[in-house]
């Protein structure tokens, strides 16, 4: 399963959504990478701060335009894929109809 948190604002929770949702699925036992494509990769930060004791969780840092050749080799090497990335054309992030946002199963917000 791949879930997109995509958001056209900052400062709106992507970050926090994304790595509570990641938490959640290691803890049910997943294999679960969370790919970081906003420009800040806050998500890096998280994962280096997280205690060494709890589920892990993959954390990988990717440029947006990137997502979708990377998600097509990756997907079948997790259960579950997070990604994560601001949708505006500043940061040349991909569109809805491109890419891993179209590969998603589920989006939040939906
Ligand atoms: N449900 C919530 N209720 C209250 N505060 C929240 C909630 N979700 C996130 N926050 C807070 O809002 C702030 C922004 O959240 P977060 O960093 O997750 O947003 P973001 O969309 O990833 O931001 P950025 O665009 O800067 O990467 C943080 O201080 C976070 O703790
Ligand atoms: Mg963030």
């Amino acid at each position: 399963m791949i879930l997109a948190v995509v958001n056209q604002k900052g400062g709106t929770g992507k970050t926090t959504v994304a790595t509570n949702l990641a938490t959640l699925f290691a803890r049910n036992g997943a294999d679960v990478l969370l790919i970081d494509a906003d420009p800040q990769q806050s998500a890096l930060d998280w994962q280096r701060d997280r205690p060494a004791h709890l589920p892990a969780v993959s954390v990988i840092g990717l440029p947006a335009p990137n997502l979708h050749r990377e998600i097509a080799r990756l997907k079948t090497k997790y259960e579950r894929i997070i990604s994560l990335f601001l949708r505006s054309p500043a940061n040349r992030t991909p569109s809805p109809r491109r890419g891993s946002f179209k590969k998603s199963s589920k989006k939040w917000p939906p």
